[in-house]
């Protein structure tokens, strides 16, 4: 009988201490870099992604999940739950000389994490803005940084090239340890040094404090660099581009196997939500697809948007489920802080949702809305090859005014409202690229896009069959919230480059003002 009793309250106990004081979870986010749709085994690739797979299948894997057409706007979206007109980056990426970063009023991801008394650790591609130290991710809440600052670069020597001015172009080192410039990584190929240090900062974590490590891969971005071992496997695929992308993919799929191998031998796995995430389409132009979606990195087509994603973890409670519910990049922040028992009443206003419920356990998404972007600043640099990016504005437009429903329908914007995505202006090549390794007779099947656009994307994920006309209502209904977003957006942050930026031929990219 006493044993009995004893048993019955250790019960008791153990329900009362876990409720009471819920341990925060550890938190990793690894983030991939121009990952496309079909480039992951569970889409049917031919690209083979094992730990991706088996991860994804014993977690939640996010079918309808939006990232940013570009690099530095999705990540953007991740540190501040906040949409680009919020923050006056609606027009694309932070170049290396652009003497701007995301505002620093804006509170970051793992600043909040750090209040909720997690240690924050960041490893591999900021691209948030450097040109003063302020930017800097160290700055901004985290307590380590191993990375690069800028965008893309090579992996094996860690150099950036870019424009200083109209007539100087610069390839200079931006590898740093914390804020410190380092050499001593030359030679080691990113995906490999990246996984090596997130992993040891996984193996030296107390356990005891609830971990924040952001691993933000320079996987699979150009240029295409991959050391031979994990090329071997893909003889058989033909072109060039695609077999070097995915020896590249090979080595990121292996970066998550070891990362998670880490967290399992580590003991932390037990208590740790993870999430893996692109931030933007594939660009088929350096090896990547998103087959069978149309458009690509850099469009606002679901090429460009639509994300890889997942999340894993022993506290999903609905493990090896398939998620159809809308869920945005700029949902983790919500998410992660509630997970880390934190607030947000201390940020400006969030566009994101706390999505927690709808992965963990299948609830209907919160989010009902997703404004992908409106950027009157648009230009198409990469149209498609052949002809597809022409755009023939004045075929439905009488020429009077640009304006219907309040809104400039000229502007490059995209809206997303339940089942109904609405595009105006010039998305950005609109191809349906062939599956790879198909025959690509039909390659790009051009249509003349009309300035405002309107799919059914549950029925038509494709945006095959443009329903405008049939619809109005509807039209006019996203339209005025077009309108109604473009009143709140900031001016547009988009500064020339100060040659000041410049790093000299011995020197590194980094802080200059
Ligand atoms: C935050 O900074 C941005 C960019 O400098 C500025 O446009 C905005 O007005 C600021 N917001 C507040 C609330 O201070
Ligand atoms: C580069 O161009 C700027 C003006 O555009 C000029 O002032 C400068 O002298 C030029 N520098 C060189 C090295 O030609
Ligand atoms: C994964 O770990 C193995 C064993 O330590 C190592 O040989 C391999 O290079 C690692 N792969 C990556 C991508 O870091
Ligand atoms: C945020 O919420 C907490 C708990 O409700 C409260 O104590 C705190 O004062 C709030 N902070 C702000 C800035 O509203
Ligand atoms: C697209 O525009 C280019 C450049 O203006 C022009 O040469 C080409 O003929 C156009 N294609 C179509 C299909 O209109
Ligand atoms: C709409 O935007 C275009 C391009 O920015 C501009 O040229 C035009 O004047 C605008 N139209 C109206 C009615 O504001
Ligand atoms: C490619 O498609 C064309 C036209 O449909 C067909 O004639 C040809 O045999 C196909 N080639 C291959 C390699 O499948």
């Amino acid at each position: 009988m006493m044993s009995l009793y004893a048993l019955f309250y250790f019960f008791i106990f153990i329900s009362f201490s876990t409720s009471a004081a819920a341990p925060q979870p550890h938190v990793v986010f690894i983030m991939a870099d121009d990952y496309g749709w079909y480039d992951v085994g569970y889409h049917g690739s031919e690209i083979k992604t094992p730990h991706l797979d088996s991860l994804s299948a014993s977690g939640v894997r996010l079918e309808n999940y939006y990232v940013q057409p570009i690099c530095t706007p999705s990540r953007n979206q991740l540190m501040t739950g906040r949409y680009q007109i919020h923050t006056g980056m609606q027009h694309s990426i932070i170049w290396p000389c652009q003497p701007y970063c995301v505002p620093l009023n804006e509170t970051f991801l793992p600043h909040l994490m750090k209040k909720s008394g997690y240690s924050t650790h960041m490893v591999g591609k900021w691209h948030l803005g450097m040109y003063m130290k302020d930017c800097l991710p160290t700055r901004r809440g985290f307590d380590s940084f191993f990375g690069y600052l800028t965008g893309s670069e090579d992996y094996f020597t860690h150099t950036h090239c870019a424009m200083v001015s109209t007539n100087l172009s610069r390839c200079a080192l931006d590898f740093r340890e914390g804020e410190e410039v380092t050499n001593a990584y030359k030679g080691s190929y990113s995906t490999e040094l990246f996984s090596e240090r997130a992993t040891s900062i996984i193996q030296t974590h107390n356990p005891k404090q609830p971990l924040f490590l952001y691993v933000a891969l320079q996987a699979v971005h150009a240029p295409l660099q991959v050391p031979m071992r994990y090329l071997s496997p893909y003889g058989f695929i033909k072109d060039h581009n695609r077999r070097m992308y995915a020896g590249m993919v090979s080595a990121m799929d292996e970066a998550v196997g070891n990362i998670t191998a880490a967290l399992k031998q580590s003991g932390l796995w037990e208590n740790t939500v993870l999430v893996f995430s692109t931030d933007n389409g594939g660009q088929t132009m350096t090896g990547g697809s998103n087959w069978p979606l149309r458009g690509r990195k850099l469009t606002l087509w679901e090429g460009g948007i639509r994300g890889v994603g997942f999340v894993a973890g022993p506290l999903i409670k609905q493990p090896g489920s398939v998620s159809h519910e809308l869920i945005h990049i700029s949902d983790w922040l919500p998410t992660l802080v509630a997970l880390a028992g934190g607030r947000t009443n201390t940020t400006k206003p969030l566009d994101g949702f706390n999505v927690w419920s709808t992965i963990s356990e299948g609830h209907a998404s919160p989010r009902l809305e997703l404004l992908h972007n409106i950027d009157p600043l648009f230009e198409d640099h990469y149209p498609c090859e052949g002809n597809g990016g022409n755009l023939t504005l004045a075929q439905t437009d009488s020429g009077k005014s640009w304006t219907y429903s309040g809104f400039n329908i000229s502007f490059h914007a995209a809206i997303r409202w339940s089942n109904w995505k609405l595009l105006t202006g010039n998305p950005g090549c609109g191809a349906w690229f062939p599956r790879p390794e198909q025959n690509t007779s039909s390659i790009l099947d051009m249509r003349p896009l009309k300035p405002v656009m309107l799919f059914d994307i549950d029925k038509d994920p494709q945006e095959r069959n443009e329903v405008s006309a049939k619809f109005p209502t509807v039209v006019e209904y996203l339209l005025g919230r077009l309108a109604v977003y473009q009143k709140q957006a900031l001016p547009i942050i988009y500064p020339d480059n100060d040659p000041r930026c410049d790093p000299g031929p011995a020197g590194a990219w980094g802080p200059w003002a």
